[in-house]
């Protein structure tokens, strides 16, 4: 009986982590505990735990007096509605949830047995960074820790989830995984601190601005997304890993669906503007044809004028891609190219189809966008749809011009089915700019010049001239459009397409 007692004693004492005092600090600061957080991340009663007992080496600066249960992290697995997940959960009232190398330890077995086993790692971090006493022990276990980052990129989904600190080099394994959440107010990421800046360079400025969630949804774009509180973004969590698929071996859950495949939505035949420049909001058409209506966009405050995320069809999973007509015209740039590529290849990887909605007038011009490297960061999103062999279904809704028509999934990059609505204007650029150039020579006369665009318009603002040479498949009636896309993705079920072997690709970065 004594043994069984000593147990649960120590049980007792590992979850309490750093203590009473440090938990109510924890709390006081609007944070849950690594376990709370834990609990509310997984199905009720599924968390099974490993290393409870592990206690860290160190003898330097009398850490050999202090040796709590678990060393800062909570490692183990459960379930998320019923599918398997890996997770660690940083403790911060013990040693402020820093990193030492048996904390990195842990976390590599659980980053291990997850890609053995075709199961997503969910990272919740709260951490000072490196164990500041076990010093270049602890950067070797940061870097352990990348390398299985990289070797279960494309194995299995990493979500990552800032409810802290995050500073220095260990910025770089959230960053390499294929989302980043980050709690609004009480998290930041920084590879150097205000302190650091302001001696380098002189610069003034709080954590919050440097690498608040504001800063990283809006501006940097290392983060897909921000909440309120641990509860919000935990719920948050939960809802994505429904969509993903457990590995890049097996298909994306199918989820029961209450939504008729048939539905038609008559308001779509009168979605689009009459005045070919008026913007309308590209969100109403991805609701509409979703089940039930669910979008979950991913980096909604980032480049706003492209919009990803996933939807299901059929209650498959289905990641979007949309050309915004309400920011910027829908045009894409370096940032918009950027967004998007990540995505799609994330899609990729995971075998997950892609519907690309366009309504696009082209790469904006300027030379910010140029100095910027437009041309590399826009070849990105060109490679990624060209390289992509999951299905895709595209449809052009209005405006498909210039190199923007090709790399938005266009046929010619291996689209499945290319729809178009009556509405597309697919042509090189729109009729004004075209007529203003082929027609220099009337540039002074305004009547010539309208009767030349005219003549430009009817031949060429049209998806007819596409469709005639087989690059749209059909055009179709923005009504039907829900139910023709799901009978496209349904007959592409079956898709097997092989690149050619290679070690890997060059995808410019
Ligand atoms: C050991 C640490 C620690 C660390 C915090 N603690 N960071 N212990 N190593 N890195 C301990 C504190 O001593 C304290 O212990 C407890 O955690 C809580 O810390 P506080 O400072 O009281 O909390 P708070 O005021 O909220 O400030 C949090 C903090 C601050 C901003 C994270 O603690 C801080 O600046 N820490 C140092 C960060 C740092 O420079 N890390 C190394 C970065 S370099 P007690 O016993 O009082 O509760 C790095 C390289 C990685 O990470 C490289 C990878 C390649």
């Amino acid at each position: 009986m004594d043994i069984l007692q000593e147990l649960q004693t120590r049980r007792d004492t590992a979850r309490l982590g750093g203590g009473e005092r440090r938990i109510a600090s924890q709390h006081a600061k609007g944070k849950l505990t690594a376990r709370e957080r834990i609990d509310l991340l997984l199905d009720e009663d599924s968390f099974e735990e490993f290393d409870m007992f592990v206690a860290h080496r160190c003898t330097d600066f009398g850490m050999e007096q202090d040796r709590p249960s678990g060393d800062g992290v909570v490692t183990g697995w459960g379930t998320i509605n019923g599918r398997m997940v890996y997770v660690f959960s940083q403790d911060f009232t013990v040693f402020g949830g820093s990193l030492s190398e048996t904390h990195a330890q842990k976390i590599c077995k659980i980053m291990d047995m997850a890609v053995q086993n075709g199961a997503p790692v969910i990272g919740l971090n709260d951490s000072g960074g490196a164990r500041i006493q076990e010093g270049v022990a602890s950067l070797a276990g940061y870097a352990e820790v990348f390398q299985r980052n990289i070797m279960a990129s494309g194995v299995v989904p990493q979500i990552s989830v800032i409810m802290g600190p995050c500073a220095g080099g260990a910025v770089y394994s959230p960053a390499m995984t294929d989302f980043i959440f980050m709690v609004k107010d009480t998290s930041y990421m920084f590879v150097t601190g205000p302190d650091v800046v302001k001696t380098v360079t002189n610069e003034v400025v709080t954590a919050e601005e440097l690498g608040g969630a504001s800063t990283h949804t809006k501006k940097s774009s290392v983060a897909d997304g921000a909440f309120e509180n641990d509860v919000e973004a935990l719920i948050e969590v939960r809802r994505l890993v429904d969509f993903l698929p457990a590995n890049n071996r097996e298909k994306p859950p199918v989820r029961p669906f209450f939504d008729d495949v048939n539905r038609l939505e008559d308001s779509l035949d009168t979605l689009i503007p009459d005045n070919a420049n008026t913007p309308y909001d590209m969100k109403e058409l991805i609701t509409k044809l979703g089940d039930e209506g669910d979008f979950y966009e991913i980096q909604e405050d980032y480049a706003k004028n492209i919009l990803t995320g996933f939807i299901r069809m059929e209650g498959q999973t289905v990641g979007v891609v949309a050309n915004q007509p309400m920011v910027l015209a829908g045009c894409l740039d370096i940032d918009s190219s950027r967004k998007a590529a990540r995505f799609v290849r994330f899609c990729d990887a995971f075998e997950i189809p892609i519907l690309t909605l366009v309504d696009v007038p082209g790469f904006l011009p300027g030379t910010s966008q140029e100095y910027g490297g437009v041309i590399k960061h826009g070849a990105k999103l060109l490679f990624a749809y060209g390289e992509a062999t999951v299905p895709k279904v595209t449809v052009i809704t209005r405006k498909a011009y210039g190199g923007a028509y090709d790399v938005m999934a266009s046929k010619h990059l291996r689209g499945d089915f290319n729809y178009a609505w009556p509405t597309a204007e697919i042509a090189v650029m729109g009729a004004k700019g075209a007529t203003e150039i082929i027609h220099r020579a009337d540039l002074g006369d305004a009547d010539k010049i309208a009767a030349h665009t005219k003549d430009y318009e009817d031949r060429f603002a049209n998806p007819f001239v596409a469709a005639e040479k087989g690059f749209i498949d059909e055009v179709i009636m923005p009504h039907s459009t829900r139910k023709r896309v799901c009978r496209a993705f349904a007959s592409l079920r079956g898709k097997q397409v092989k690149n050619p072997w290679k070690k890997h690709d060059n995808i410019p970065l």
